[in-house]
């Protein structure tokens, strides 16, 4: 069944949005009304979409006011009027195509890739599963563009470096696993307020919150960082 969908476009060429009314496919997604729009209406609109299975991360935007994967996304999920923005906290090239190189020079400035072993080394199951997330992250951007901390506190490295960082820091297969714990300190995970914006807002589920707080707790556990109390002492009381 098709139904009328009323769409507002962030459009740099109009100086703000630019309305379209178009049937849609009630199951399609909201990739394919960008390709509609562009194909039929709109040649100039510009946005990313790489592999359209979920894959590559490049088609991340906001609808509603919602950070999501075009690609993966329904429309049916928001009904029947939908604004299209580019996702917060990234710089605007065109239209929903944001800059992703800062994502790349944070991810190289902190050396965030393993460094295998030589020797071969067996992992049990759950030690597979504790990281298996990290290696599932897509770099859309998408937890980045949700966190309000990043807007206050430039030493926090943020849920997307976060992510990816945490194989390096316990999966004893990476050799730098000591020097990659200095370097977690560096990230001030301790600066994440557990908001849960990020975690909610991944489009992989991967809870980015839960491996802030795993990060948090091994630097405790290591005697490199003393959790602040706020002065409250319960064993005193
Ligand atoms: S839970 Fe932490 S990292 Fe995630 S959005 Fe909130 S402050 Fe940012
Ligand atoms: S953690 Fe999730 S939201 Fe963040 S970049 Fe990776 S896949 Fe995207
Ligand atoms: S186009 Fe690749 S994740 Fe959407």
């Amino acid at each position: 069944m098709k139904v009328k969908t009323s769409i507002k476009l962030m459009r740099q060429d109009f100086e703000g949005y630019r309305s379209f009314l178009i049937d849609i496919q009630e199951n399609a997604t909201l990739l394919d009304i960008l390709v509609k729009i562009k194909e039929e209406m709109d040649q100039s609109l510009s946005f990313r979409s790489m592999c359209r299975a979920g894959v590559c991360g490049t088609c991340a935007i906001k609808v509603n006011g919602k950070a999501v994967l075009a690609c993966s996304t329904k429309v049916s999920i928001f009904g029947e009027e939908l604004v299209f923005e580019p996702i917060d906290k990234f710089v605007v090239i065109k239209d929903l195509v944001v800059d992703h190189d800062p994502i790349y020079f944070k991810l190289k400035l902190r050396r965030v890739w393993f460094d295998p072993r030589k020797e071969n080394i067996k992992l049990t199951e759950w030690e597979l599963k504790k990281t298996e997330r990290s290696h599932e992250c897509i770099l859309c951007g998408v937890c980045d563009s949700v966190c309000p901390v990043l807007e206050v506190a430039q030493s926090f490295a943020g849920p997307l470096s976060l992510t990816r960082y945490q194989k390096l820091v316990f999966d004893k297969r990476n050799a730098n696993l000591e020097q990659k714990t200095y370097g977690l300190k560096d990230m001030n995970p301790q600066l994440c307020t557990h908001c849960m914006n990020c975690s909610y807002a991944c489009p992989k589920k991967l809870m980015p919150e839960a491996i802030i707080k795993e990060e948090e707790s091994l630097l405790v556990e290591k005697g490199m960082l003393i959790k602040d109390t706020g002065g409250f002492d319960f064993l005193g009381i």
